[in-house]
């Protein structure tokens, strides 16, 4: 019935409202009530090949996330942590991918219209598909070129950044299309301060003499699952960590900056507006990239408790109030 998409394979299962359902037939109806109004949440997963079968990175962490996007929303999903947690291996083991990205989302559906969302009935669904980093392979290996967007990152007084709401990412495709259109791979949005907030679907880090820095969690950003694993690297790195608010100029003289992010990955960028960023080497950057990989794949036993594997659907929830994001 569908067609290909652009650049997602589609696979055989998508877990709907409680039950696996063919690829093709979910769907929704054309006057689903988040389509008119954004008020959608989501979030962005992905599982890994690891010796152990497939591997979740942090899949308890991106579920709070979700059901705190709910929360600030008043969104009533109806499903707790543990059958979203169940639903999404049942879902891997269904479509037999050990490599992939998972698309878990929650939306007002058909049945009312109106800007009051309350009388809509929720839907919940999580797809899934094979995806290689969100900026390229070739952007994680040689970096991108970025600009400094003339849009705003949306504001804490006009909306949650840290939820993740489809509706932000109106805001992300603005300064995403700008990039684009001006000839960057990617965009940075700074916040209602003029300080240094995110990528349109990643978390930003830059590194100046050796110590490495990020804005802090209240300056407009989603709170990404990734940042927080970052920064635990960079404790295990021995590299000192600043969480500090920072300009524009600042990123221009840094010596490395780099996008952190479940689809991004960790993609160092090479030239900001113009301006090359550092030597053009990125030997922090490097560090934190082999970290993150190895840990993603299984090989690192200190992030083993960030590993769920879809193989073993006997294993309770692994919930560990020390790895939740605290930044
Ligand atoms: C706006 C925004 N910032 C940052 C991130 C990175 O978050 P995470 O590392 O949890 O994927 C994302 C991706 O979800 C995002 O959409």
């Amino acid at each position: 019935m569908y067609g290909p998409m652009v650049g997602v394979e589609a696979l055989k299962k998508i877990w709907m409202d409680g039950s696996l359902v063919d690829w093709d037939r979910a769907t929704v109806h054309v006057l689903t009530h988040g389509l008119h109004y954004g008020y959608a949440i989501f979030e962005g997963i992905r599982c890994h090949a690891t010796a152990r079968g497939s591997a979740v990175f942090r899949l308890d962490d991106h579920l709070d996330r979700f059901l705190q996007s709910a929360l600030i929303y008043r969104m009533k999903l109806g499903r707790s942590r543990e059958e979203l947690h169940r639903a999404a291996l049942e879902l891997i083991r269904a479509n037999g991918v050990d490599d992939a990205y998972l698309r878990p989302i929650a939306f007002s559906g058909y049945g009312h219209m109106g800007l009051d969302p309350t009388p809509a009935k929720v839907q919940v669904a999580i797809a899934m598909w094979p995806w290689g980093p969100y900026l390229g392979q070739e952007g994680v290996e040689r970096g991108v070129r970025a600009m400094v967007s003339s849009w705003i990152r949306v504001d804490p007084r006009s909306m949650p950044p840290q939820a993740k709401c489809a509706a932000n990412y109106a805001n992300a495709a603005l300064a995403k299309m700008e990039a684009v259109a001006a000839g960057y791979d990617e965009a940075i949005l700074l916040n209602g301060a003029g300080m240094v907030a995110e990528g349109p679907g990643e978390n930003i880090f830059k590194v100046k003499r050796g110590i490495v820095g990020t804005p802090p969690a209240n300056s407009g950003i989603l709170r990404g699952v990734t940042r927080d694993s970052v920064i635990r690297f960079v404790a295990d790195e021995g590299l000192e960590f600043q969480r500090n608010d920072f300009s524009r100029e600042e990123l221009y003289s840094a010596d490395e900056v780099f996008y952190t992010g479940t689809a991004a990955g960790i993609t160092p960028i090479r030239e900001i507006d113009g301006r090359p960023i550092g030597t053009g080497d990125y030997p922090i950057t490097r560090r934190i990239q082999a970290r993150y990989e190895s840990a993603i794949h299984g090989r690192i036993p200190d992030y083993e408790s960030w590993l769920t594997y879809a193989r073993e659907p006997g294993r309770a929830p692994s919930h560990r109030a020390a790895a939740r994001p605290r930044h």
